[in-house]
């Protein structure tokens, strides 16, 4: 009875991420601050978008933002997963609009896909009651895609984006965007948060299309 009673102390007690990485799972956490990220690793595959020393740079300047929000998945102290938000940059049209939060880039490692880590992520971001205060909204350029390792083709990757993105409440909205608009298979996806003023709201929806509006055909 007594070494039963120990025996089940010893687990309650066990550190949540240390039983994570000894069991070879991952743990979802953030927003995260600057110095976190500077004591955890990359994993060595997360080169979607930049070598990962690079990709933990861009991390660290993100948090570092005063908007900034960067979520991570890990595994022990290897950071195996990531979520980035923050304004949209000057030269595109979403920063004219000061409610608009954008969701920079997701990306996980391949060996930790289809693992739900991405899933997990979004929900663990849009938990965040902060965010009901924001559009935000995400460009996904196809050329940002990892057909390859995948092995999907472009539409059926922006299927599976759109989906994903769908769980945490982003929806597909049409725009003249010339990001958007760039290649066929680009898309725009954006939340309006429940607090986000009716003002800012149509502010966004006329800033879908301005190419009329600006005479610009
Ligand atoms: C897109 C990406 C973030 C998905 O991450 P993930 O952790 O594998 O996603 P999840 O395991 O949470 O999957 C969520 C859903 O997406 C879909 N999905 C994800 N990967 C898929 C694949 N290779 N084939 C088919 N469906 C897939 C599935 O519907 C899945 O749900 P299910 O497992 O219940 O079927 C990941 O593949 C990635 O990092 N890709 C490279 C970077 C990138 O394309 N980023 C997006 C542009 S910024």
């Amino acid at each position: 009875m007594v070494t039963q009673r120990g025996e089940f102390m010893e687990v309650a007690y066990c550190d949540a991420g240390s039983l994570a990485f000894l069991i070879g799972e991952y743990q979802i956490e953030g927003p995260v601050n600057a110095k976190h990220l500077e004591y955890l690793c990359m994993n060595e595959k997360m080169s979607n978008f930049r070598p990962p020393a690079q990709q933990k740079n861009a991390l660290i300047e993100i948090a570092n933002l005063p908007e900034g929000m960067v979520y991570i998945s890990r595994h022990g102290l290897e950071i195996n997963g990531y979520i980035t938000f923050h304004y949209p940059d000057g030269y595109s049209r979403w920063s004219r609009h000061s409610a608009v939060l954008e969701l920079g880039a997701i990306e996980i490692s391949p060996d930790w896909r289809r693992r739900g880590i991405g899933a997990a992520l979004l929900k663990k971001a849009f938990d965040n009651l902060k965010m009901e205060n924001y559009i935000v909204v995400t460009i996904e350029f196809c050329w940002h895609w990892d057909l390859k390792g995948s092995g999907m083709e472009t539409f059926e990757y922006q299927r599976m984006l759109a989906k994903l993105f769908g769980s945490a409440g982003l929806q597909k909205r049409a725009t003249d965007d010339p990001d958007v608009t760039e290649h066929p298979a680009n898309v725009l996806m954006a939340r309006v948060g429940r607090k986000v003023s009716r003002d800012d709201v149509i502010l966004f929806e006329s800033m879908l299309f301005e190419r009329n509006m600006a005479g610009v055909n």
